[in-house]
């Protein structure tokens, strides 16, 4: 039988997401400043490339570290509906691939009217890696509708790695 290793998160008082060993990148001493239209601009972009067949519901996120790199993301749907990609769980997966971490800002683009919000598995995927982060929820036009908030407000009582410690 194959036994995985349990996973542990280091200490329960970890506010981050755990970084994986073999990404040797050291924490950036520096955190850059956020610049919101450019990631407005970013996200905007990613957003005219959403694969959204089904819905004709176009999203596009764009999620700033704090080396400064930016990683967008789009919606991708599929015929199987329950399969569908959000922007913003595109965005982190982008982000981890890169072996990046410490998000520190995130647009998301959506259709309007009003500015979308987070669905709640993105809430919670967005909690792992940056759980006070600020979010602007934005829909382009004249004027531009922006709704901004943080992911602590849009999900209060996520579930933390520090919970998996917990347990007896
Ligand atoms: N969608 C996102 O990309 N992000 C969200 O947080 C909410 C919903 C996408 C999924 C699907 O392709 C379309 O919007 C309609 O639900």
């Amino acid at each position: 039988m194959i036994r995985s290793k349990r996973v542990s998160p280091t200490t329960p008082e970890r506010v981050s997401a755990p970084r994986p060993k073999r990404v040797n990148a050291p924490r950036p001493k520096k955190v850059v400043a956020i610049d919101w239209t450019a990631l407005e601009h970013a996200a905007f972009t990613a957003r005219k490339k959403a694969y959204a067949p089904y819905s004709s519901y176009h999203v596009g996120a764009a999620l700033l570290v704090a080396s400064g790199r930016v990683f967008t993301g789009c919606n991708v749907e599929n015929a199987s509906y329950g399969l569908c990609l959000c922007a913003e769980r595109n965005a982190i997966g982008q982000m981890v691939a890169s072996g990046a971490r410490d998000p520190i800002a995130l647009v998301v683009a959506t259709d309007g009217p009003k500015p979308g919000s987070p669905c709640g598995m993105c809430r919670q995927v967005l909690s792992e890696f940056a759980p006070k982060m600020p979010v602007r929820l934005v829909v382009e036009g004249a004027p531009r509708k922006t709704r901004k908030t943080d992911v602590a407000s849009l999900l209060p009582d996520a579930f933390r790695p520090a919970d998996l410690l917990e347990r007896k």
